[in-house]
Parts: structure tokens; sequence; C-alpha cells
């Protein structure tokens, strides 16, 4: 049962965008150099295509550890703007939250006896847009995969917007569950980064 107070809280009144680390903090597509027309072309993607002409709610950024998934996913649910039932654009409220987060979310939703369906839910309630960070497929047990799909299920149902980073790409997500490259491939845009990591340069 909702308490009073969160019955009173409506979108206005929470933090535009929460769940960034501190280390993310300054990621922003200001910051985020173009190194070649692959990035040209992902940044023009998540900056206006995703944003304003899309009629996907998703956005999938697959590529290797540090070429700027993460960087680029930041820089997009900053920079994102709603279009509102009167067709008033207002900045996208979001949250971000790494995929293992997201894991525990829902099992200790099962040891709380809370429905994992109303964990998503509340995730949506707050934010327009969730960015799903470092999704693996490293020690992907069943229940993950469940509580993958019951996330991935729920935004296609909804066509509720999101942005998933990861080191695996979607063929590769297709041979652990069908149900969900499916709907992938079917409501999101694709960016496929690659090069040098940035890390192992700085
Ligand atoms: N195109 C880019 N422009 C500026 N900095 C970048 C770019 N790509 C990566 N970086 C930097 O490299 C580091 C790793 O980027 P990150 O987005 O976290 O990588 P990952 O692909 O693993 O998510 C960060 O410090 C980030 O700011
Ligand atoms: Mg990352």
């Amino acid at each position: 049962m909702l308490t009073l107070l969160q019955q009173n809280i409506n979108k206005d009144w929470i933090p535009l965008i929460t769940g960034i680390p501190k280390r993310y903090q300054q990621y922003s597509f200001n910051n985020f150099i173009e190194r070649g027309d692959k990035y040209k072309e992902a940044k023009l993607c998540c900056k206006e295509y995703f944003n304003y002409k899309s009629h996907k709610s998703g956005l999938f950024i697959g590529g290797p550890p540090g070429v700027g998934k993460t960087h680029l996913a930041v820089g997009t649910i900053r920079n994102l703007e709603i279009i509102t039932e009167n067709g008033i654009p207002r900045k996208a409220k979001a949250k971000m939250i790494d995929a293992d987060e997201y894991f525990n979310l829902l099992y200790n939703a099962i040891n709380s006896k809370q429905s994992k369906d109303k964990v998503i839910q509340e995730l949506y309630r707050y934010n327009d847009v969730l960015l799903l960070d470092d999704l693996g497929l490293i020690n992907m047990t069943m229940a993950k995969q469940e509580n993958l799909y019951l996330l991935i299920n729920y935004t296609y149902m909804h066509l509720s917007k999101i942005i998933i980073t990861t080191n695996f790409t979607l063929d590769e997500f297709a041979k652990y569950d069908e149900r969900i490259s499916s709907r992938l491939y079917e409501m999101c845009h694709i960016i496929v980064l690659t090069g040098e990591d940035y890390r192992l340069k700085q």
C-alpha cells in the first residue's frame, strides 16, 4: 500500500536525474570527443534522433570496455527531452542504475515479499527513462535472465524509454534468451562503439 507521502509525490518534485555515480558526473555531450565518423553518428543519434525524431523507445549502446558507452549514455539522459501531451517539450526525468544494482533490487524484492512487477513499475513511476548501465552476460543465472526479461518486457509493453550499455552484442544476447533480444531489436536504436580503451590512454 502506498504511503500518503508517496501518493503526494509527483514527477515535478524529484530531481531530474538520479543515480549517476560521482565518477560519471562530468560526462556530457560537451566533453564527448567525436573520434571519427562512427562517433559523430553515434552522438547525433543520441542527441537528436533518439531525443526528438524517434518512434523507437530504446537505445542499445554496445562495445568493448573504455570506448565511451557510459559517457555517451549519461550525456543522452542529461540532454533528453520529452514532448508532453500538449506538445511542449520538458526535460526528461531519468534514473541511472547499474545492471547488478537492478538485479539486486529484484532479488531483494523476493526476500521482502514485494512483487517484482511492482518494483519495475516504481522505477518508471518517477522516471521517463531508465539507463541500465554495464549489462553483462558473465554470471548470467536463470534468475537474472528472468529478471532482465521482466524489465525489457515491461519497457516494451508500455513503450517506456530505456538505454542499455553493454560489452555484448544483441546476437550474443539471443543465445541466452531470444525473447529479450527480439524485443530489443524491435525497440532499440543500436549503436556500436569501437576503438581503443580510453582508460588505458589516460
Ligand atoms: N569519446 C570520448 N570522449 C571523451 N572521453 C571519452 C570518450 N570515450 C571514452 N572517454 C573517457 O574514457 C573513460 C571511459 O569511458 P566510459 O564511457 O566509462 O567507458 P565504457 O565504454 O566502458 O562505458 C572515461 O573517463 C570517459 O570520459
Ligand atoms: Mg561503462
